[in-house]
């Protein structure tokens, strides 16, 4: 059994809601520790050599929830972003916002801006946070572009139009809470990655698991289609 650290770990994740009801808490203190887990994930993966961090945080779909709920999570984000940057900047991370940006206000919109301008430099791990993200819109748009340039696309070109331009597929997605879909995550990426799944709650996701999901990614044959 070969053993290697993927290049790249994608990450649905799920369960903040049922964590937080579990607990009889409010679904908003299950965003709240869910963000914990990303921070202790963003370590791990630092700490096992993982250059690519991808986090689905918002779906183009999670607008249907109540407004108060989809506010709440703005609001996370923008003090993460006034607490976070700074120290992901100084330990090498470079942060990316990969979705349809626009639907958010403009301050956010500039802390985004603003936090991947500090930390472009960064070349040894990098987090992408996947916001108003979805595959099929995503997809849709790389479409349009290639029309609106009148050229024919290949695999290769067309890559390039999608959000995660230039970064490598990932080897691995991981989705939390026992759900077993990809709720129109990476749909293009995904052609051949290896999809792991764990009961755990987003909130109480750990390095613990996230070696059990790398350690199982490695007992498995990759065959891409080959023998
Ligand atoms: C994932 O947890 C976080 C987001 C989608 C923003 P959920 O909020 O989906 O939690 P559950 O699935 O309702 O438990
Ligand atoms: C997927 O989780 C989206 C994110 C984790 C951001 P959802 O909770 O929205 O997915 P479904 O509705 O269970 O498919
Ligand atoms: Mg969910």
């Amino acid at each position: 059994m070969s053993s290697s650290v993927p290049e790249h770990i994608a990450i649905i994740m799920d369960g903040n809601g049922r964590w937080a009801k579990e607990r009889g808490l409010p679904r908003t203190a299950g965003h709240k520790e869910g963000g914990e887990a990303l921070k202790r994930t963003i370590n791990a993966c630092k700490d096992l050599g993982v250059k690519y961090l991808s986090v689905y945080a918002f779906s183009t779909e999670n607008w249907k929830r109540p407004e108060e709920e989809v506010s709440f999570l703005q609001g996370l984000l923008l003090q993460a972003l006034h607490n976070e940057v700074k120290k992901l900047a100084k330990v090498g991370v470079r942060l990316r916002f990969l979705g349809d940006l626009s639907a958010f206000n403009s301050e956010l919109r500039e802390n985004m801006r603003k936090a991947e301008e500090a930390t472009a430099d960064n070349s040894n791990h990098q987090l992408n946070i996947m916001l108003n993200y979805g595959s099929q819109d995503e997809i849709v748009r790389a479409i349009n572009q290639a029309i609106k340039e009148g050229k024919e696309v290949t695999r290769e070109s067309f890559s390039q139009l999608l959000y995660t331009s230039g970064i490598p597929d990932p080897e691995l997605i991981i989705r939390t809470s026992g759900e077993q879909r990809l709720s129109n995550f990476m749909l293009w990426q995904a052609a051949y990655s290896e999809l792991w799944f764990t009961d755990a709650y987003w909130p109480d996701f750990n390095k613990e698991l996230l070696q059990q999901a790398i350690d199982d990614y490695n007992s498995r044959a990759r065959r891409f289609g080959g023998l």
